[in-house]
C-alpha cells in the first residue's frame, strides 16, 4: 500500500473499518468533516469496499438484469490482438465501432464507400452472438476534407440522404441501434435552439436533423434511431444547460413525429476541472427523457483520470467511484437499457492521446488494466449491474 494511502488511513478512525467490511455503502454515505481532508470524491473513494460475489463477467451479470453491456471497439485491435478479443468476447453482449462507420473511414469521395472494415467487425459480433451498434450518420467531426469542397446548399440534402440510405440499407436488420446524430447542441455556438453551428446546419438549417432521423428510419424502419450527445453529467452551468437544451431538441423532435426512439448519452466522466455530480439532477433529467417515451443508453462511459493523484491504489479507487456513483443513478431508471464503456481496457484507450497526464503516467480509465486484468472499474460496474433493477421487457 502506498505511502500516501497509508497515511490518510492513518488520520481517520472510521478507516479501522477497513475497506472489505464497507459493503453495500451508499455513494455518498462518507464525506468528511475533517479539515485537513482531501476532496470528499477522494476521501469516499478510498472508504468504499468494491466487494464483487462472484467471476461472473459483466456481459452476464447486465443479462441477469435484462441490460446490455459492451465496449467501442477498432477492428483492428480485435483483429491483430487474440488475448484482447477474447476479452471482448467474454464481457460484451453488444459492441460499438469507434470509427468503421464515421464518414472518414467509410468515405473515400463522393462516388465511393469502403465498408470492408465494418462489415468485418459487424461479421465479428454476429458470429459471436454479440449485438452491434451504429456510431455514427450525422457528426461535425470525423469529416474528409472533399465534403467541404464538394458541398454547397443545392447538393447538401443530396449527401446527406444518400450517404444515411446506402449505410443504414446495408445494414438493415444488423444493428441494434443508430447514434444518427451525434453532438448537435453547442450553446457556446450562441443560437437561441442551442443547435451547433456544423457545416450540416450551415448548407440545411436545424432541420437537417429531422432529415437524418426520417431517411434512416426509411431505410430501416426496424433499426433504434439514436440522438447521441456529451456533457450531459454533472451539476455544473454548462452540463445543466446542455441537458435543458438537449431536452429540448428532444421535444421538439418528438412533437413534429420524428423517429427518434432514444438519447445516448456518451458519459464521459470527469472532463470538467471542477464536476459536481448531483444523482438528484441526473435523475431528474433521466426521468424527463423517458417520460417522453424515449429509451436511454450508456453509449461512451469512460473516466478521465487526467488530474487525479499518480499513486494507482488511489487513482484506481476514484475512477471507480466515479463509475459507480453515476451507474447507480443511471441504472436506477427503468428506461436505461444498455451500457458501453468507450474502450475495456487501458491498452487502447482515445484517452491516452486526448487526454494524456502531464507526469507522463499512462492513463487508467477503464474495466481492465493494461494486462486484461480486471481493475476496481470492473468492480464498480459489476456492483451497479448487481444493484440495478431488473428490467421487465
Ligand atoms: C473518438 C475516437 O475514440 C478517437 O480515436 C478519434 O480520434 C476521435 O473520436 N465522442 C464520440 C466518439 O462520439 O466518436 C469519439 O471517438 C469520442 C467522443
Amino acid at each position: 500500500m502506498s505511502t500516501y494511502l497509508q497515511h490518510l488511513i492513518g488520520r481517520r478512525r472510521a478507516m479501522s473499518l477497513g475497506f472489505g467490511t464497507m459493503i453495500g455503502m451508499g455513494a455518498f454515505t462518507f464525506i468528511s468533516q475533517s479539515k485537513d481532508a482531501q476532496s470528499p470524491i477522494q476521501e469516499q473513494a478510498l472508504r468504499r469496499s468494491f466487494i464483487v460475489a462472484g467471476e461472473a463477467s459483466l456481459r452476464d451479470r447486465a443479462a441477469r438484469k435484462g441490460l446490455l453491456y459492451g465496449s467501442a471497439v477498432l477492428r483492428s485491435k480485435l483483429a491483430n490482438d487474440p488475448e484482447f478479443a477474447a476479452s471482448i468476447t467474454n464481457e460484451c453482449s453488444i459492441l460499438v465501432p469507434i470509427g468503421e462507420l464515421k464518414w472518414d473511414m467509410l468515405r473515400t469521395d463522393l462516388e465511393h464507400f469502403n465498408f470492408e472494415p465494418a462489415d468485418w467487425l459487424i461479421e465479428f459480433t454476429h458470429k459471436r452472438n454479440m449485438l452491434v451498434r451504429g456510431h455514427t450518420l450525422i457528426w461535425h467531426e470525423a469529416l474528409p476534407s472533399w465534403v467541404e469542397s464538394v458541398m454547397n446548399s443545392a447538393n447538401a440534402k443530396q449527401i446527406l440522404t444518400h450517404h444515411i440510405s446506402t449505410v443504414v440499407k446495408r445494414y438493415a436488420g444488423k444493428i441494434h441501434s443508430w447514434d444518427v446524430v451525434n453532438e448537435a447542441i453547442q450553446l457556446r455556438d450562441g443560437r437561441s435552439d442551442g443547435l451547433r453551428n456544423t457545416p450540416w446546419l450551415l448548407m440545411l438549417g436545424p432541420d437537417y436533423i429531422e432529415m437524418a432521423f426520417r431517411t434512416a428510419a426509411k431505410a430501416d424502419p426496424k433499426a433504434m434511431l439514436v440522438y447521441n450527445d456529451f456533457g450531459l453529467d454533472y451539476d455544473t452551468p454548462a452540463d445543466n444547460a446542455k441537458r435543458a437544451a438537449v431536452l429540448k431538441l428532444l421535444e421538439r423532435l418528438k412533437l413534429k413525429g420524428v423517429p427518434v426512439h432514444a438519447l445516448g448519452i456518451q458519459a464521459h466522466l470527469l472532463r470538467d476541472k471542477n464536476p459536481r455530480f448531483n444523482p438528484e439532477k441526473f435523475k431528474t433529467f433521466l426521468q424527463n427523457v423517458a417520460s417522453l417515451g424515449l429509451k436511454i443508453l450508456i453509449t461512451e462511459l469512460d473516466v478521465t483520470d487526467k488530474t487525479l493523484p499518480k499513486d494507482i491504489q488511489i487513482r484506481d479507487r476514484m475512477v471507480a467511484a466515479a463509475y459507480e456513483d453515476y451507474l447507480s443513478v443511471a441504472l436506477a431508471e427503468p428506461a436505461v437499457i444498455a451500457v458501453l464503456t468507450w474502450g475495456i481496457s487501458d491498452r487502447y484507450t482515445w484517452l491516452s492521446k486526448h487526454d494524456p497526464r502531464q507526469d507522463g503516467a499512462s492513463v487508467r480509465p477503464l474495466p481492465l488494466d493494461q494486462n486484461l486484468k480486471r481493475k476496481l472499474v470492473w468492480n464498480a460496474i459489476a456492483r451497479s449491474f448487481d444493484k440495478a433493477p431488473r428490467r421487465s421487457s
